[in-house]
């Protein structure tokens, strides 16, 4: 008895993040594609970055944005692809709670950030639509500079209070998460201690962290539909349209993806749509956040053409 007892009290270390199960033969496949697409999204993101970095009429505040979401994307992606590709590799598929709990930490508070640039974002079109003659002033490289900084802080600092919380719980029965990813509630379900209390704190972080971001961007884009469409002409309509539409799309897919993973039921048999889903918006959204910037923004165009000709022209002259 006593014996069992002990045992049933031993704290697990290891994790196993299950992943793609359903998928056994696909595995060199999967891993594969999650390489493509962990390349595409380093090398587009990174362009951004450079592009936004390195080019002087690309330091207005909408770009300076743009390179901190492609940034923070290079991060994101960052904190569970190459575990990932790993596991696919190797087949190992195990990980330490402490490093589920740190990946968590990162991707988490990399997800609140992307909540707040994009609202800072949206904030700034909407200052640039419908303030247009009071816009340098209101958006100043100062005010610009707090709002990224403070996207950054606030999100890193509020998923401490959670970290803390998880790092408190002992694992002792079954470990095994029918994810890609550690997510934090089925972390908590595998717990053995009174998770109550966390998942109190995680439900209320989430609502804090991601609800105000989100209305206020939504109160962004009604103020700027409302204003487009006072517009008398249409090539009006639609040029103010333009200045708008890439991060209209990004915000539309980011959050689009999100609601829908949520409010899908949580039971057994749309796990592997929500699985799906799930690799959506972690996956895709970095991938295709630079080329919806890039494809579909003139500006963006133009600082690359000017940067490939200058490559261009420097190959030519170490040719000579
Ligand atoms: C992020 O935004 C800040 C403030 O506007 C800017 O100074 C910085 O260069 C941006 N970072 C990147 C990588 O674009």
């Amino acid at each position: 008895m006593e014996g069992t007892d002990w045992r049933n009290q031993t704290t697990i270390t290891e994790l196993v993040l299950l992943g793609f199960r359903e998928l056994p033969d696909m595995r060199i496949l999967l891993f594969l594609m999650f390489l493509v697409i962990y390349m595409a999204t380093m090398a587009g993101n990174t362009l951004i970055v450079m592009l936004v970095v390195t080019d002087q009429h690309l330091h207005t505040p909408m770009y300076l944005f743009l390179g901190n979401l492609s940034y923070l994307e290079i991060c994101y992606t960052s904190t569970f692809l190459p575990k990932l590709l790993a596991s696919l590799l190797t087949g190992d598929r195990t990980i330490s709670v402490s490093g589920c709990i740190t990946q968590l930490y990162f991707s988490g508070s990399l997800a609140a950030t992307e909540c707040y640039l994009l609202a800072a974002m949206s904030y700034d079109r909407y200052l640039a639509i419908c303030k247009p003659l009071h816009y340098s002033t209101l958006m100043s490289s100062r005010f610009c500079l707090q709002l990224a900084a403070g996207s950054w802080l606030n999100a890193c600092l509020a998923i401490i209070i959670f970290v803390l919380f998880l790092s408190q719980l002992t694992f002792c029965g079954p470990n095994e998460i029918d994810h890609f990813y550690c997510d934090p509630i089925p972390l908590m379900e595998l717990s053995c201690s009174d998770t109550h209390l966390s998942i109190l704190v995680d439900f209320i972080l989430v609502y804090v962290f991601t609800l105000p971001p989100f209305l206020l961007t939504l109160m962004s884009y009604v103020l700027i539909l409302a204003n487009i469409l006072r517009i008398p002409s249409t090539t009006g309509r639609q040029k103010t349209f333009s200045t708008c539409s890439s991060h209209l799309t990004v915000v539309t897919i980011f959050y689009g993806t999100i609601i829908i993973v949520h409010i899908l039921p949580k039971r057994d048999t749309i796990r592997g749509l929500k699985k799906v889903l799930s690799l959506c918006f972690t996956v895709l959204t970095p991938l295709v956040n630079p080329l919806i910037y890039s494809l579909r923004n003139k500006e963006v165009k133009e600082a690359l053409s000017k940067a490939v000709s200058k490559c261009g022209f420097h190959k030519n002259m170490q040719r000579l």
